[in-house]
């Protein structure tokens, strides 16, 4: 979520082997040359030449993974509903779709993508036409992203009404605003990056600056923004503008970039390798400390120069301190840290911090003095965000199921009371307003909604319709690593 949004346990080194055996033995030599012929003519424009994508996904072994040839096949017949990719029945049969998904699955070697196929990707969106009105105070907008429609949806902070929709692609991670919240940029899996202007309205700028995309960080000036990537595995620093100025290649997959608040870097580790990396910007100096363990996750502890961070696998949680190199804390667990998901809260006076655990019914809450596990609540199932805020007395977690559970922040007890905004339809994801008195909680459904929740006395308050409303962000909160 970050959401980067990440709520989608990453992908899993998804470089699984492909049974080329089964497919050579279904489709013949001559058929994958006309499915080379009809690629040409039919999906290269939008797909690339070499299969890397454009602004539409890749087509390549590596980030089909998992989808099946009969998934494939039947997306290139039917297309896919409200996006570009349209239905080809008209020009592919169905045995030619299958030779398609064939061709799909072949691989396509080392994967290249340099500063000038960013430089020649750039793109400066047309206007749309038609009167925008920004938001009446930047710091309250909220921002909805859509994957039904692959769209960043900007709400007023006020009253939440919806002031634009702008179509970027499949978006992964969660926006990140620029300090004087005027701008906001986004990634997509597929390694678009776009920047939206909230004064005028609609993107600015787009940018493919990779195949595969991890994450997406800004400085809080808007003018640097640094792109860590699986495919090819680099980090690409651009200026506010998206022109290229580095490109960084790395030696292991990267965990994600951050902003590293209060300096002007950028922070990168790798899930393979126990490195951080270090970029100062402008100079784009780039420095590194070798760390106890490979961190495959981590999150800036509110106005500190300290970090958590999850181990491979996820079976401990370590509280790292950057100006001293050294780790001040551990705690063994199970299930892997949602820790970018992790919120942050004041009780008795006392920072606390808690976090779902990926695939274990369970949340955490962690006193950060003692970096010590204070309780361990059972939870109708294994969700992705806790979230809170100030101006709600709960915890909010999700638990993959219809229930978004509630915790008194004052007991740490699970209220008896869930709440459950669509009966048999997946409740996820909770984000506050600026000054957190309502919630709102996506239904994660085609024909899903946003739903807004008063968030003292839980009564719903409205919902809007949305298509698969992965995430909500609200930019005070996105922008001030608040303590919630
Ligand atoms: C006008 C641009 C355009 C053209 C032409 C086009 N596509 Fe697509 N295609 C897209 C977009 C955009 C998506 C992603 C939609 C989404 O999920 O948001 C997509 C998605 C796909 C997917 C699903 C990818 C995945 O990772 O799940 C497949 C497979 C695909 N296209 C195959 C093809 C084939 C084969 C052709 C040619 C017959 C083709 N496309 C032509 C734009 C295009």
């Amino acid at each position: 979520m970050g959401i980067q949004i990440r709520w989608l346990p990453r992908i899993l080194p998804v470089f699984l082997l492909i049974p080329q055996m089964l497919l050579a033995g279904e489709v013949t030599e001559k058929e994958l040359s006309g499915a080379k012929e009809q690629y040409r003519e039919l999906c290269r424009e939008c797909h690339g030449a070499l299969r890397y994508g454009g602004y539409a996904p890749p087509l390549i072994p590596e980030t089909l993974g998992r989808s099946n040839d009969e998934k494939l096949a039947q997306v290139i017949l039917d297309g896919l509903p409200q996006t570009q990719m349209k239905s080809y029945r008209d020009k592919v049969s169905p045995a030619q779709a299958k030779a398609l998904a064939a061709l799909l699955r072949q691989p396509v070697g080392e994967i290249s993508w340099e500063s000038s196929d960013i430089t020649a990707s750039l793109i400066r969106p047309e206007k749309k036409p038609g009167k925008y009105t920004p938001p009446r105070d930047l710091e309250k907008t909220v921002l909805v992203v859509e994957r039904g429609t692959g769209s960043l949806v900007v709400l007023d902070g006020d009253g939440l009404k919806q002031l634009d929709k702008a179509e970027v692609g499949r978006i992964h991670g969660g926006p990140k605003f620029t300090g004087d919240y005027k701008s906001v940029v986004v990634s997509t899996r597929d390694g678009t990056i776009a920047r939206y202007e909230l004064l005028e309205g609609g993107l600015s700028v787009m940018a493919k600056v990779a195949v595969n995309t991890r994450n997406v960080a800004v400085s809080p000036a808007g003018d640097w923004v640094a792109v860590a990537n699986q495919l090819p595995r680099n980090l690409v620093l651009m200026d506010g503008q998206l022109r290229p100025k580095k490109v960084l290649p790395l030696k292991g997959t990267p965990s994600g970039v951050y902003h590293h608040p209060g300096t002007d870097k950028f922070v990168l580790t790798l899930r393979d390798a126990p490195q951080m990396i270090f970029v100062e910007y402008p100079s784009l100096k780039i420095s590194e400390i070798e760390l106890p363990i490979a961190f495959e996750d981590f999150t800036f502890v509110p106005g500190s120069n300290r970090v958590i961070a999850s181990s491979r696998g996820g079976t401990e949680i370590l509280l790292y301190d950057l100006n001293r190199h050294a780790v001040l804390g551990s705690i063994q667990t199970s299930g892997l840290p949602h820790l970018f998901s992790a919120t942050f809260f004041m009780r008795d006076g006392k920072l606390k911090t808690s976090l779902n655990h990926i695939g274990v019914s369970k949340i955490s809450v962690i006193d950060m003095e003692s970096f010590s596990e204070e309780k361990t609540l059972a939870l109708k199932g294994a969700g992705y965000f806790v979230r809170t805020h100030p101006g709600t007395p709960y915890l909010w977690a999700d638990s993959n199921t219809e229930a978004i559970q509630l915790i008194d922040k004052r007991t740490l007890e699970l209220l008896d009371k869930s709440l459950v905004p669509q009966p048999g339809k997946k409740a996820m994801h909770t984000e506050f307003t600026a000054d957190g008195k309502l919630a709102l909680v996506s239904i994660w459904d085609k024909d899903g909604a946003v739903v807004v929740y008063d968030s003292t006395t839980l009564k719903e308050v409205s919902r809007q319709p949305y298509n698969m409303p992965v995430g909500k962000y609200n930019a005070l909160n996105k922008t001030d690593f608040p303590v919630r």
